[in-house]
């Protein structure tokens, strides 16, 4: 798939504007504070509805106004659709070729896109919650049958707390316990084969970058051993729920489930937020979300769209050429550098290059 004719209105900074994308490789150029990030993430948004700056939409108004809008065409296959969003002070409309659409479901799959944006490399050090966010997200967008099993073991999970909170029965306790089963042996099987699936791709793309030749693991840390049969599973489970059985009963709430796992990353064995530098924690970023690009293509047989924000500072020309050469062409990119110096591999003929200053485009 591709995007093209983005168009912003009293976005950030930007009062009104347009970008023509090609289908290829987009260089979004200027120095810093002028607006190049503001455009990833309208795009960002248009495909995930939420900036990933920020949860409170209104920050997206620009500071003169009373509402935002951003809007472009998503192309995928021979099929043409027109997606937009407007954000009001209390609230925001989805569009599909101009009409509202009501659930936010509707629109989430209409464009992928795959962004890397500075922060993510917060990931390795910040809490787990902040992994399972990035796996639960990618895998949502790939596993619609995730994202249910995801939504009613939270919508359990919540019910088991609730009934923790007053007096409990053993019986009706177990009751509430083995709702959670059924999604839970769902998600743990989807997690595990989706960590399989990145296993195969970081290491490769790691080394690509880097031009060595390491090995990058993530580990899923589950909360039972096995992944495949249902029946040992189940075994594996109950036993867990048994032995924190006392504990959720005193706590008042559930203290082992799959809203507690983990992902840990490694570099050559060792763990990537003990031991790793900036430099590599970007790499290993680079590498999973590459990753991403390709399990999507696998599944979907359609390359998402790739957001790259700030991709080559901390990187040295080395391995800025060897990025850039590792980007498919097949894929639409549209990348963010204050300084062309940093991008000059790219022969600037099968590149286009968007000049932002000041929230306008020249
Ligand atoms: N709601 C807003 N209204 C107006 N300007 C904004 C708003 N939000 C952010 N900005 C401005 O946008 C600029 C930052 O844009 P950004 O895209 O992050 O820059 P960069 O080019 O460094 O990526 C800053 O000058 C900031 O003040
Ligand atoms: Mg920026």
């Amino acid at each position: 798939m591709y995007i093209d004719e983005l168009k912003l209105r009293f976005y950030r900074n930007y009062q009104r504007a347009e970008v023509n994308l090609i289908n290829g490789m987009n260089v979004i150029i200027g120095n810093n504070g002028q607006g190049k990030t503001n455009l990833l993430e309208a795009i960002y948004l248009l495909s995930t509805t939420r900036s990933h700056r920020n949860d409170d939409d209104r920050e997206l108004i620009n500071f003169t106004q009373e509402f935002a809008s951003a809007e472009l065409t998503v192309h995928r296959h021979d099929i043409e659709d027109k997606l937009g969003i407007v954000i009001h002070k209390n609230g925001k409309t989805l569009l599909i070729n101009n009409n509202p659409v009501r659930r936010n479901s509707e629109f989430i799959g209409k464009l992928n896109a795959v962004l890397f944006a500075p922060t993510d490399m917060d990931l390795f050090d910040n809490s787990p919650r902040v992994r399972r966010k990035l796996i639960d997200i990618e895998l949502g967008k790939l596993s619609a049958a995730y994202m249910h099993d995801l939504s009613n073991y939270l919508k359990s999970l919540k019910e088991r707390n609730n009934y923790l909170k007053g007096v409990t029965d053993q019986i009706m306790l177990e009751t509430y316990t083995e709702m959670l089963f059924e999604p839970e042996i769902n998600i743990i099987k989807e997690r595990a084969a989706f960590i399989d699936n990145l296993n195969m791709y970081m290491s490769y793309f790691y080394n690509q970058i880097n031009g060595e030749n390491d090995q990058v693991t993530i580990r899923y840390q589950s909360m039972i051993d096995e992944k495949n049969d249902r029946e040992v599973m189940l075994q594996q489970l109950k036993t867990n729920y048994n032995n924190t059985l006392d504990r959720d009963v005193y706590l008042k709430q559930t203290n082992t489930g799959i809203h507690r796992e983990d992902y840990i990353f490694y570099l050559n064995e060792r763990e990537v937020s003990k031991f790793c530098s900036q430099g590599q924690k970007r790499m290993i970023m680079l590498a999973l979300k590459l990753s991403i690009v390709q399990i999507i293509f696998k599944i979907k047989r359609e390359y998402p769209i790739l957001l790259l924000d700030d991709v080559m500072s901390e990187l040295d020309a080395n391995k800025r050429e060897r990025l850039l050469r590792l980007l498919p062409e097949t894929v639409q990119t549209v990348i963010t550098t204050t300084d062309l110096q940093e991008m000059s591999l790219i022969d600037p003929k099968n590149v286009n290059v968007i000049r932002v200053r000041k929230g306008m485009i020249d």
